[in-house]
């Protein structure tokens, strides 16, 4: 696909002809230089904004393309994890059950023993009913994962969800997502700027080039699931941080340059 934007009639060109097949359930993390346009595809895939050519299929079905130029929203099939979103005034079924009854997809009775289901399924059972407040943060961290994929969506698509957050927190965010992708087997679209993050969450790391953006490299990640953090101090990950890093590296100090030449 391609997306130019063309504000006050000056074109940027934010994605050139850029083609990536992403299998049913794997986990596809996105890095590249900052403003390379990862974002863009990522809004394009969400159907919040249009493409200038190219198609997105999925599972064969064309979601956006020739004639139709935005992809068509549907929480069912694909969302965008917001983090940190949970209400703090409704209990943590309420907050689950929020998503398909503002949707009307469900009545609220409906949407609250859907919502039970889903977090005794999370290993939440017994803190359906209380407030955000009132449970851990690892639990919290759950809770919200469970209310993106309450509709059991094919996709999840992320936008560096935990960019500056510490270490620890992010840690507890990590376990939560593989604890909850090891269950649904959601395919998930996720965009750092972390290479660790991207190399400990991901079955592929794709390396994008600087605007306009293409896939400049694909890294495989053969680590063994699931996974945990002792994995971080591995020979074959740090090989992974090596290779990835490299290509990243080129493609920012050509972003640099680029910036530079505007400038001048
Ligand atoms: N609505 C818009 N109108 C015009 N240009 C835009 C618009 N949105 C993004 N751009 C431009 O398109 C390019 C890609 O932006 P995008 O936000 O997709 O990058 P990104 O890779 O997500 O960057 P970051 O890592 O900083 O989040 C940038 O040059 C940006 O300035
Ligand atoms: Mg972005």
């Amino acid at each position: 696909m391609t997306k130019i934007y063309d504000p006050y009639g000056v074109n940027v060109k934010a994605v050139d002809d850029c083609s990536m097949e992403i299998a049913g359930g794997e986990v596809c993390m996105i890095v590249g230089p900052s403003g390379c346009g990862k974002t863009t595809l990522l809004n394009a895939l969400a159907g919040f904004h249009s493409i200038t050519s190219g198609e997105i299929r999925l599972d064969g079905e064309l979601l956006c393309g020739p004639g139709k130029p935005l992809a068509e929203q549907g929480a069912d099939r694909i969302v965008v994890f917001q983090n940190g979103a949970l209400f703090p005034w409704k209990t943590l079924s309420e907050n689950v059950a929020y998503g398909p009854v503002v949707q009307g997809k469900m009545s609220q009775a409906q949407a609250l023993d859907k919502a039970r289901q889903s977090l005794a399924e999370a290993g939440l059972g017994n803190v359906a009913d209380k407030y955000p407040g009132e449970v851990s943060s690892g639990m919290a961290r759950r809770a919200e994962i469970v209310r993106a994929l309450i509709n059991h969506p094919k996709v999840l698509l992320l936008d560096e969800p935990y960019r500056a957050m510490d270490a620890l927190t992010k840690s507890i965010m990590h376990e939560s997502l593989l604890e909850m992708y090891d269950r649904t087997k959601v395919t998930i679209y996720f965009i750092t700027h972390d290479l660790e993050e991207a190399i400990f969450l991901g079955d592929r790391v794709y390396v994008m080039t600087t605007r306009p953006c293409r896939v400049k490299k694909v890294v495989d990640i053969n680590l063994p699931r699931p996974r945990d953090y002792s994995i971080l101090s591995s020979n074959e990950f740090r090989l992974l941080v090596e290779e990835t890093s490299e290509a990243v590296h080129e493609e920012a100090i050509k972003a640099f340059q680029a910036g530079e030449r505007e400038l001048a």
